[in-house]
């Protein structure tokens, strides 16, 4: 706490609940019931604790509190910054844990290594990942890395799931470009409810490319996990899908209530990926401040370009370059999803000088694939559970696609969107989009590993499958939409 300029208009309500601190145990034990009747003897029980977040937070809400009068109706807490893990991380335990969301409140969720989200892999294109996945949970699971270019073996596909108590050893190299990928539980029909209960990461890649850009670093490079969330009677997360999907009752980033974060007069890099089961964010400033998008999915665009709003499926991913030098000290505007109504974040001005920073038109020289002008493949977007009407059997493979040849991919829906289609094993490029929306979006440029179908929609993407061969799968990201079925198994040849 700097001065009282750069407190946030806060803090109407202060926990006071005492928190009882118990001995972290690191004794994985099983059985534990994901998403109701937890109490808080049963999570402490089933292994990691996580209270750092408390320990470490650097805004004091009771001072705040005393310092604003407690005139306001909303709490903002301090947005937590998931902890770096490197490439080589020998365990990646998840588990059910207890974790500060901000308000001070102990909350059940399942986490990686403790943590909610799980800590933010960080790697460079040419190094090894080497970890090893323990099942703490009472279900199968498996994690898989999206985004991420890798053999079958280490591709976490639902066929690969563990039962409790059961390692998994990956080990891969990373061959692609820099970018924000993701990773995430993907066990048959589980996927939908272990991801809704926490168990969600982001995963960065750097390379030269992208490091001759120079761009932010450190506390001005922030990744943004945005996902909604809503709890039990205890306040731990609860997975409660419609049959619209699980939409949640308020939004969390970084596992955040109410987030806030201090920002100085500059430019500040996020690094943003849309971690919800069924909500897509319509994002935009509440000041209209401009957004310039520099990458998306498949790392840096061709070129930097500049947007108010920006529509963003789950699963997707966005690094964005947002210019603060106008935020005076004390000064706050939020980050919104105007289709919720939600204030997603809000930046407070510290009044310190930033860094100053615009990109170069080129970022990076992306060639165009080139491939057939009609269809290879039409796959439509059934209902809520079918591909081209058939609903995902993990034993059958629905169709097989030469190594190396770029095919044209078309993707339709009738209705039930929206369907952000994703697919194992390759990145795409979006060429069209004709119904629906009708065109194409700045944020859909270079490569993408997911792209939305909203409805009545028809896109075509060029996808080339030249790193490995053997058995993925391609899905809607909608989570409930994928465990009821809408997933299919291909083989590359
Ligand atoms: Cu993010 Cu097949 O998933
Ligand atoms: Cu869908």
């Amino acid at each position: 706490m700097k001065s009282k300029t750069m407190l946030p208009e806060t803090v109407h309500e202060v926990s006071s609940a005492s928190i009882e601190l118990p001995a972290p145990s690191h004794e994985p034990r099983f059985g534990v019931r994901c998403n109701e009747g937890w109490t808080r003897r049963e999570v402490l029980r089933a292994g990691v604790v996580s209270l750092g977040a408390a320990a470490v937070t650097k805004f004091s809400v009771l001072d705040a509190f005393a310092q604003s009068g407690g005139r306001h109706q909303e709490s903002w807490y301090p947005l937590q910054v998931p902890e770096e893990t490197p490439p080589s991380t020998p365990l990646l335990h998840c588990a059910p844990a207890f974790v500060d969301m901000g308000d001070g409140k102990l909350r059940g969720v399942l986490a990686y290594n403790g943590r909610f989200p799980g800590p933010t892999w960080v790697a460079r294109r040419g190094d090894w990942v080497t970890t090893s996945l323990l099942n703490g949970l009472d279900k199968p699971t498996i994690t898989h890395w999206h985004g991420l270019v890798v053999d079958n073996p280490n591709d976490g596909g639902p066929r690969l799931s563990i039962e409790p108590g059961q390692y998994y050893n990956y080990g891969f190299p990373i061959v692609q470009r820099a970018g924000l990928n993701f990773y995430h539980p993907h066990p048959h029909m589980l996927t939908g409810e272990q991801v809704c209960l926490g168990l969600a990461g982001a995963f960065i890649i750097r390379d030269n490319e992208e490091d001759a850009l120079q761009l932010p670093l450190g506390p001005y490079e922030v990744p943004l996990v945005i996902r909604d969330a809503s709890f039990d009677s205890k306040g731990n997360l609860l997975y409660n899908p419609t049959s619209a999907g699980f939409k949640g009752k308020l939004p969390l980033v970084n596992g955040t209530l109410n987030p806030m974060l201090r920002v100085d007069q500059g430019v500040y890099r996020f690094r943003v990926l849309n971690g919800s089961n069924a909500r897509v964010f319509r994002l935009a400033f509440s000041n209209g401040l401009p957004m310039t998008v520099i990458g998306n999915d498949g790392g840096l665009l061709r070129g930097p370009v500049t947007v108010s709003e920006i529509l963003l499926g789950m699963a997707e991913r966005l690094d964005l370059l947002v210019d603060f030098r106008a935020l005076g000290a004390g000064q706050s505007i939020t980050l919104r999803c105007i289709n919720a109504r939600w204030d997603l974040l809000k930046f407070v001005g510290t009044g310190n000088p930033g860094i100053v920073y615009s990109p170069p038109a080129v970022l990076s020289t992306i060639p165009s694939l080139s491939g057939p002008s009609e269809p290879t493949r039409t796959f439509t977007f059934d209902g809520m559970s079918r591909i081209n009407g058939q609903e995902y059997d993990m034993n059958r493979i629905d169709f097989t696609v030469p190594f190396g040849v770029t095919e044209r991919w078309r993707f339709k829906t009738g209705g039930n969107a929206p369907h952000p289609v994703h697919v194992h094993g390759a990145s795409f490029q979006v060429v069209s989009r004709t119904g629906g929306r009708g065109r194409l979006f700045p944020w859909e440029g270079g490569w993408k590993d997911t792209v939305l179908l909203s409805d009545k929609e028809t896109v075509d993407v060029l996808i080339r499958f030249d790193t490995y061969r053997g058995l993925y799968v391609m899905h809607c990201h909608q989570l409930e939409h994928e465990s009821m079925g809408m997933m299919s198994n291909f083989q590359v040849v």
